[in-house]
């Protein structure tokens, strides 16, 4: 059995309690850069931990590399698991390696993640949606394999714009959307690293996100949403949150 999890945000208690149970019970897991040390730590203590995380530039051939490695220790193991960040079918080509494991005959399960792109706003007081505000939101890629997710502009006119891999694009995205028709004085914030103990936050306006100095991985929420994250954050910063549990 393979089995293909999803890792969360990063914060180790946000995994799944079905994650948790599979990574306890793993003989072998081959895991992303993405995946955050907190959660490495929740994997039972006998299995052989495989960094497979990709560079720029190395996506196909490492892809490639890591199908048939993980079809190999399926030959091996009971209980071989991919780990990847946040959700596997967010931006995360879990249904690609899914379908290459069915094809090579093997079993597949699949354990989803709480996906960065909902969580890491709502953790920093961003909600994606709120009454009155906002009705609605997209998630997109800023970048895709040829570079620049020229495709943006399809989704320029969503209350709330919800981006991953955004970093790198910053100064393009802003220009795309502000000629969409988006206010340049309007809200925007990245959040670096959400919910681990490197979490950094960036709250800009959209045409100033060019001079932000973020480093990956963020996630950019642009929209009046972000305005909530002033009346909000009091309230997570007080404790209120830790008490409860
Ligand atoms: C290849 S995508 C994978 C997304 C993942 N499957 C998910 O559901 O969260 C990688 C992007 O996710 C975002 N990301 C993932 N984890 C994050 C975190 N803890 N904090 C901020 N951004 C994160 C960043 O935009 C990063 O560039």
């Amino acid at each position: 059995m393979i089995y293909l999890v999803g890792a969360g945000p990063g914060r180790a208690d946000l995994l799944t309690v079905r994650a948790a149970r599979v990574l306890a019970k793993a003989n072998v897991v081959l895991y992303d850069r993405l995946v955050s040390p907190e959660v490495l730590d929740l994997v039972n203590p006998a299995a052989d931990l495989l960094f497979v995380g990709k560079r720029d530039g190395e996506q196909e051939p490492i892809q490639q590399a890591i199908l048939e490695e993980l079809a190999r220790q399926a030959h091996q193991h009971p209980h071989v698991v991919r780990l990847k960040g946040g959700d596997p079918m967010v931006f995360g080509r879990g249904a690609e390696e899914w379908q290459y494991l069915i094809d090579q005959g093997l079993e597949v399960e699949l354990v989803p993640g709480i996906s960065s792109a909902l969580s890491v706003p709502s953790l920093a007081g961003i909600p994606p949606t709120f009454r009155g505000i906002a009705n609605g939101f997209a998630v997109i890629t800023g970048h895709v394999r040829d570079g620049f997710n020229e495709e943006l502009k399809r989704y320029a006119q969503a209350d709330t714009l919800i981006i991953l891999m955004g970093t790198r694009h910053r100064a393009r995205i802003a220009d795309l959307l502000i000629a969409a028709g988006r206010d340049a004085q309007e809200p925007a914030c990245f959040i670096e690293n959400g919910s681990t103990p490197r979490e950094r936050f960036h709250e800009t306006v959209l045409g100033e996100l060019g001079s932000v100095r973020v480093e990956s991985p963020a996630v950019l929420v642009i929209g009046q949403v972000v305005r909530l994250r002033e009346r909000l954050v009091p309230l997570l910063a007080s404790g209120c949150l830790e008490a409860t549990i």
